[in-house]
């Protein structure tokens, strides 16, 4: 059988970053593309340096695909995802692409307050000028941030409907829940495509006791199940507030879904002790699936989306 990187003369190389080899490698698996070997050092005065083993390849590759995740160690993962590219970009004939699932500083993609960086924009920028031509990304915190700050071709995979399929098999017929108006997004598009209902939560607090509620907009969470749906969880505070708050409202089960789970600290405690029942994540960023957390694998999204946009 023809794999993608024998179609029609068109050769891809895979290039891991230290973040994310076993997605790299599960993606080469998928394309039938070879996985390159990366010499790393440190100097000793800490600057890193790469090299891609391209002769492992008998000629250059039409498409450099550099696979990397920007946690942990987001600024060493940067750094390292720049070289990378500028180290493909010099070899390959046609492309170079990034994929990142998981790009860090995405949360600051505007000015908040007058003086700071629009982070995001900064490092969208940078990436683009080492090398990558396309950018590929798993539900990125702003689409439309990502769309405005690259200035190549980009794609924004949503995998929330992935996240909340997942879901089903612990809850009947949930109500799809975003913890605030901003994830609204992601949660219609998963609840659209699998016939569910949806609704996102409101805080309001009571002016006079000071108290905090957060409800859903519309609907009632009494006696139903719930999937709560975000991008990230890194504190776990959100979710946790967003979950104990669906079941002192009446739920009877609430399942977290979300894609990039850096899970700071003890947010894996807090999301547990208020009362969610399982947590369904991606391999954006590396985790280990236990009894409580189910893992999807990103690779089989990417490959296709891959070869949707490749045209091999
Ligand atoms: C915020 O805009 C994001 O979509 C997440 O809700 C947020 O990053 C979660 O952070 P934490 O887990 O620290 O509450």
């Amino acid at each position: 059988m023809k794999t993608l990187a024998t179609i029609d003369n068109t050769s891809l190389a895979i290039i891991p970053g230290s973040n994310a080899f076993n997605l790299a490698k599960n993606i080469a698996e998928k394309l039938g593309a070879p996985l390159l070997d990366i010499h790393r050092k440190v100097f000793p005065d800490g600057e890193h340096y790469v090299r891609i083993n391209f002769e492992k390849l008998v000629v250059p590759p039409n498409y450099s695909i550099v696979v990397n995740t920007l946690y942990p160690k987001q600024n060493d993962a940067f750094i390292e995802t720049l070289f990378l590219l500028n180290a493909a970009y010099t070899e390959t004939s046609m492309n170079t692409i990034a994929i990142i699932p998981y790009i860090a500083y995405s949360r600051q993609d505007k000015l908040f307050l007058r003086g700071e960086p629009v982070s995001f924009e900064a490092v969208l920028s940078c990436l683009r000028s080492a090398g990558a031509d396309m950018l590929l990304t798993v539900d990125v915190h702003s689409p439309i941030a990502l769309k405005r700050y690259f200035k190549g071709f980009s794609i924004n995979i949503l995998v929330s409907d992935l996240l909340v399929k997942a879901s089903l098999k612990y809850l009947d017929k949930p109500i799809v829940l975003a913890p605030d108006k901003g994830a609204l997004n992601r949660v219609r598009y998963a609840a659209l495509k699998l016939g569910l209902e949806f609704d996102y939560l409101v805080k309001h607090r009571d002016r006079v006791t000071g108290e905090v509620s957060l409800e859903p907009k519309e609907l009632s969470v009494k006696e139903r199940d719930v999937v709560i749906v975000d991008d990230i969880i890194s504190t776990g505070g959100t979710i946790a507030l967003a979950a104990q708050k669906c079941l002192e409202n009446g739920a009877r089960k609430v399942v977290v879904a979300a894609t990039h789970s850096l899970l700071i600290g003890n947010a894996l405690e807090k999301i547990r002790n208020a009362g969610v029942a399982k947590l369904i994540t991606t391999n954006s960023i590396p985790i280990e699936e236990t009894d409580f957390i189910e893992v999807i694998d990103l690779s089989d999204v990417i490959s296709k989306e891959l070869q949707r946009v490749i045209h091999v």
